[in-house]
């Protein structure tokens, strides 16, 4: 049960909408002054009334349900008193049946297409693609939670003139025993050197246009060595995905649409949407106050755009999507609202269902810029080393005889990477430090996790049904601390769908460091383990209910939640 949202529907304001007003509900800075409020200056120009007026207003003509105690008209806001043992009986009951695993909601009966991480081949799986892939592999959890039925695709960078340099860097300096024994990293070491070379020799780059070309037409020896390539990339980057816990149900990448571009070119030309422009193909979107979008080269190669168009419609066709999302840098703002503009064009309804999700960059504290051409790259995987062995010595500092040390090492270090990727608003550029991620009292995954197993260890030591509703007395859950820490619990589910609605994982990193603040300030003033036995009961099934909505919150998120710590 989520307050705010009740309250949302017992206000009615003419002309104000039940979300406006929902996001209107706030928390008297007062604790005397109720558990929520409404200010009505934010109403004022719609309603034409002081805000006073319309708190009297209002106070006058509401309804208030069971759940709500009091409503009191006090200088422009409408203040909200709860029924507290009701709202500690509401929730916590309705939590405790969710049990330590929360199920899927039931098939919404909806199908999202989720495109991200999208790593490209021969090259390094660096820290730039952090955030696609954290927030990718977030939001293919969060609707996978939400009923939807998730598709998550791997748009792999297959395709390009790359390819044939590649190619020819391996046939020059390449030895067959080295890449496969180190595989991306001497791939990449090629790529770089081909680019060094290439120079002070210029008929390097016609090399690899040939090498290209003989992909294209399909040479048998060419195109085995790179499938071999992406075999080997694939090999490198599911490594890490695992670590993440991030899987996909499609690895169909830019080549996969090789021979279905041609329809779209068939239908852009039919439709007169095809001009020429400097002997290339594109489409004019000077309407749109666009650049116009390429779609073949003068060459008569397609382009990223071309890829793309093909593939939106593939992924129509083959999974019927209600909405067909893009986690990709903001970078290519440009791109996608262009592609979306001419399947728009094609006259394609489902278009509109088409949104690019944009995120900002990543940079490591003190680092040097990235670059994959020069080589001056910082990997995924070291990264994540990093912070495993740094998570590794402060646990072996904090906690020596904690069993199981490596596995939690592994699971704090790579949840401190993971949550500092989705603990601020995506667009946010993001500077990435180790220290702060991996501090145990920040905002940070390692202070959810162990407040999750502060939340373990509590019932451990309370061994009694924890979890269990029956025979609670919850008019002993009354007290201001308890009050926060359940309206907060309460709203788990609308945070977890404003989430999906907005695709920003953040909402739920900003919700989980709240219950986890407020819960900790109830520990601090009360005992769970207390002389009473009622009592005892009643806060043993809160802590249950913090902890199971941590770790499920956190698994959101892409992280676990050790019981020990
Ligand atoms: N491989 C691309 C890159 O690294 C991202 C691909 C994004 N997805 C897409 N359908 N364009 O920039």
């Amino acid at each position: 049960m989520d307050y705010k949202q009740l309250i949302a529907k017992t206000v009615r304001i003419e002309g104000v909408s039940e979300q406006e007003i929902y996001a209107a509900v706030g928390v008297p800075p007062r604790r005397e002054n109720g558990e929520f409020c409404l200010p009505c200056f934010k109403f004022s120009k719609a309603l034409r009334l002081s805000p006073a007026a319309i708190a009297d207003k209002l106070k006058a003509e509401i309804v208030l349900p069971p759940e709500i105690a009091s409503a009191e008209s006090v200088a422009g806001y409408l203040n909200f008193k709860l029924d507290r043992a009701k709202l500690a009986e509401r929730t916590l009951c309705e939590i405790a049946a969710k049990g330590e695993t929360f199920a899927p909601h039931a098939s919404n009966g909806k199908t999202v297409c989720l495109d991200y991480s999208s790593v490209n081949i021969a090259k390094p799986f660096h820290i730039g693609h952090l955030l696609t892939t954290a927030i990718g592999g977030s939001l293919y959890r969060i609707f996978g939670y939400l009923g939807y039925r998730a598709v998550g695709i791997n748009h792999l960078g297959d395709w390009g003139t790359q390819f044939g340099k590649l190619v020819s860097a391996y046939k020059r300096w390449g030895n067959e025993q080295d890449v496969a024994a180190r595989g991306v990293t001497a791939l990449n070491e090629l790529y770089v050197r081909f680019h060094k070379e290439a120079e002070t020799n210029p008929a390097l780059e016609d090399e690899g246009r040939h090498y290209f070309k003989l992909i294209e037409e399909g040479d048998a020896p060419t195109v085995r060595l790179f499938e071999w390539f992406k075999q080997l990339t694939l090999e490198e980057v599911q490594k890490v995905y695992e670590r993440l816990g991030i899987v996909f149900d499609s690895y169909a990448g830019e080549s996969f649409y090789n021979d279905k571009m041609q329809p779209v070119i068939d239908e852009l030309a039919q439709k007169g949407l095809l001009t020429e422009s400097e002997g290339a193909r594109v489409v004019d979107l000077s309407d749109s106050d666009m650049p116009p979008c390429l779609i073949l080269k003068k060459d008569g190669a397609t382009l990223y755009a071309t890829r793309d168009l093909a593939a939106a419609q593939y992924r129509h066709d083959t999974y019927a999507f209600d909405k067909n999302l893009y986690v990709v840098a903001y970078q290519q703002n440009l791109h996608f609202r262009q592609v979306f503009k001419v399947l728009e064009k094609m006259g394609r309804p489902w278009a509109k269902d088409c949104v690019h999700v944009p995120f900002g960059m990543v940079s490591l504290e003190g680092g040097a810029a990235l670059s994959t051409r020069k080589g001056n790259v910082v990997w995924l995987k070291d990264v994540l080393a990093t912070a495993v062995e740094k998570a590794g010595k402060i646990i072996a500092e904090k906690n020596p005889a904690l069993e199981d040390k490596a596995a939690v090492a592994e699971t704090v270090g790579v949840g401190a990477i993971v949550f500092s990727a989705l603990s601020a608003s995506r667009i946010k550029d993001m500077v990435f430090s180790y220290d702060k991620a991996l501090s145990f009292e920040g905002e940070t995954a390692p202070y959810l996790q162990y407040t999750h197993a502060r939340c373990a260890s509590i019932l451990a030591k309370g061994n009694s049904a924890a979890g269990n509703a029956s025979g609670v007395d919850f008019s002993l859950l009354c007290d201001d601390e308890t009050v926060d820490v359940i309206a907060l619990l309460g709203r788990f589910e609308s945070v977890v769908a404003e989430a999906a609605d907005k695709y920003e994982p953040c909402l739920i990193s900003r919700y989980l460091l709240d219950l986890a603040q407020s819960f900790n300030r109830f520990y601090i003033d009360h005992r769970v383990i207390a002389d009473d036995a009622a009592v005892t009961n009643a806060r043993l099934l809160l802590t249950s209910c913090v902890k199971n909505t941590l770790k499920n919150g956190l698994a959101l998120l892409l992280i676990q939640a050790p019981e020990k710590m």
